[in-house]
């Protein structure tokens, strides 16, 4: 079979365009750290977790009148702190990263639900108008008990 010169000419600068394309890609992916947006999510080492602040000592902590800061950790099969108690009317602001794998971190009843990925710090707000006992869920399978990982927030 022979290949007519300018089908090869063709080729040629078809496959040349593919590396322009992938090189252009390449570089701007790595060398200039160009991203998918993602505006609520900072980097962290997930083998280290309990050693990076602030996440070495999970809990709630005042920040402002019925404001409060929710530093929290994911994983098998549990969050940590187990359990949290607040006024009502409060806001809290979460900050979450996984310990392992990973999680989900619903709460039902609320628009709060993300994805807790190791590695990468979440934040998610939420005001808690009425009392009750709120349930922390994880909604991404994490393995043999995933059903069972849950922590609470209790609004009176
Ligand atoms: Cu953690 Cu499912």
């Amino acid at each position: 079979m022979q290949i007519h010169k300018l089908e090869k000419i063709w080729l040629a600068i078809g496959i040349t365009m593919l590396f322009v394309f992938l090189g252009v890609l390449g570089v701007s992916a790595f060398a200039m750290g160009v991203k998918p947006p993602s505006e609520h999510h900072h980097r962290i080492d997930p083998s280290k977790v309990q050693e990076t602040a602030p996440f070495n000592n999970p809990g709630l902590r005042p920040i402002g009148n019925l404001e409060y800061e929710a530093v929290m950790t994911a994983f098998t099969f549990g969050y940590a702190p187990d359990k949290m108690e607040i006024p009502v009317g409060s806001t809290v602001h979460f900050t979450v990263t996984s310990q392992d794998v990973v999680h989900g971190f619903a709460i039902p009843g609320t628009n709060v639900n993300m994805m807790i990925v190791p590695g990468e710090i979440s934040h998610v707000s939420h005001t808690f108008t009425k009392p009750g006992e709120y349930l922390i869920l994880c909604n991404e399978y994490c393995g043999g008990a995933h059903e069972f990982m849950k922590t609470t927030i209790i609004v009176k």
